[in-house]
């Protein structure tokens, strides 16, 4: 059986998606869909497919099974809403949403009409992550304690609403809902506590945010996130996890390093792991019945309530006390 894709946003992530699921046995880019039809026609024209406006004109000419979503989120909740309404499984890119409503309403959609529904939280899907968590849960550095979370962005060129507050831009809507879902699965403990301080330039959703967090179980959380618009560079990723007995530390150039109790140093390097191909292959595992667990509706709904808690920490002036 092949599953046809329908990628609706040719934009930056839609055309990564299309690309990876093409590398992949079973499955088929079917048609392609966006509001700008240059883009969706080229798209369409690299997979030798058809370009369409909307996901109403998928109901209509019946060429989908599933649709990877990657417009932008403030539109997440009606693109999730038409494409569970024609019975098409999605793969929603993240966050899933703008609220805890919206949440609902998907979840809703996606139990009323049966299809399967997956969250785009790629680090998942990153073979350095799925190496810490299982160090973690092997006991490898004991009880985790403190993790510190840092990533500095910078680049020119990005889309212009993912700095536009109104649709949902800013640091904390784009890339702190990555964050709390690879800390929540990577620890294997669900956050209890968010605070933030952020800063912005002039007229535009805030590109700094510091969060601190604590887990149910007690651990200690930092999550640092930077975006430069102003220059352009790559990006620096760095990721320290102490437990009781040792720690983990993960670096941008995908290499892992467990200090463990016994005072070994085991090193691992991911940089070769294609991790997209590795999410696109889950999503079409999920669409066709094979076994594995994948992020859904409800791992969006919970960092969404991160991010929207450390949005309200910030309105309200951040966690720390003004010293003047
Ligand atoms: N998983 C990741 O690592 C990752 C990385 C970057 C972005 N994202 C997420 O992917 C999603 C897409 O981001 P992007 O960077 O590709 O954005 P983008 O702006 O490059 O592309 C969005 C595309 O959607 C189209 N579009 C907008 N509204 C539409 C509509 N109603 N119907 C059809 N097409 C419409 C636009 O014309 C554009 O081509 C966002 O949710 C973003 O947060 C995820």
């Amino acid at each position: 059986m092949t599953l046809r894709l329908g990628v609706v946003g040719a934009g930056v992530m839609g055309r990564k998606v299309a690309a990876a699921a093409a590398q992949i046995d079973g499955v088929r880019v079917s048609a392609v869909v966006d509001r700008d039809d240059n883009r969706a026609t080229a798209l369409a024209g690299t997979h030798d497919t058809h370009a369409h406006e909307s996901i109403a004109d998928l109901v209509d000419s019946d060429v989908v099974d599933a649709v990877y979503i990657g417009v932008p989120h403030h539109q997440h909740l009606s693109a999730c809403l038409e494409a569970a309404g024609a019975g098409f499984h999605v793969l929603i890119d993240k966050p899933l949403c703008n609220t805890l409503e919206e949440a609902d309403q998907i979840m809703a959609a996606r139990d009323a009409a049966g299809i399967k529904l997956m969250v785009g939280f790629s680090y998942r899907f990153r073979a350095e992550w799925i190496a810490a968590r299982d160090a973690v849960a092997a006991g490898e550095i004991g009880a985790p304690r403190l993790v510190v979370d840092t990533i500095i962005e910078a680049e020119t060129s990005t889309p212009g609403w993912y700095w536009d507050g109104a649709a949902g831009g800013g640091v904390l809507q784009l890339q702190s809902h990555h964050c709390f879902d690879r800390l929540a699965w990577v620890l294997g403990e669900r956050f209890a506590s968010v605070g933030c301080q952020v800063s912005a330039t002039a007229a535009a959703a805030e590109d700094i945010a510091i969060i601190n967090g604590t887990t149910g179980a007690g651990t200690l959380v930092s999550i640092n996130l930077g975006f430069g618009r102003s220059y352009r560079s790559a990006s620096r990723a760095t990721t320290i996890i102490q437990g009781e007995l040792g720690h983990i530390v993960i670096d941008t150039a995908r290499n892992v390093s467990v200090a463990s109790g016994d005072g070994r140093l085991r090193s691992l390097s991911y940089a070769d792991d294609d991790w997209l191909l590795q999410e696109v292959t889950a999503f079409v595992g999920l669409c066709t019945g094979a076994d594995g667990a994948v992020p859904g509706a409800e791992d969006g709904r919970a960092a969404l309530a991160c991010a929207l808690a450390a949005t309200r920490s910030a309105r309200a002036g951040g966690p720390a006390l003004s010293l003047f």
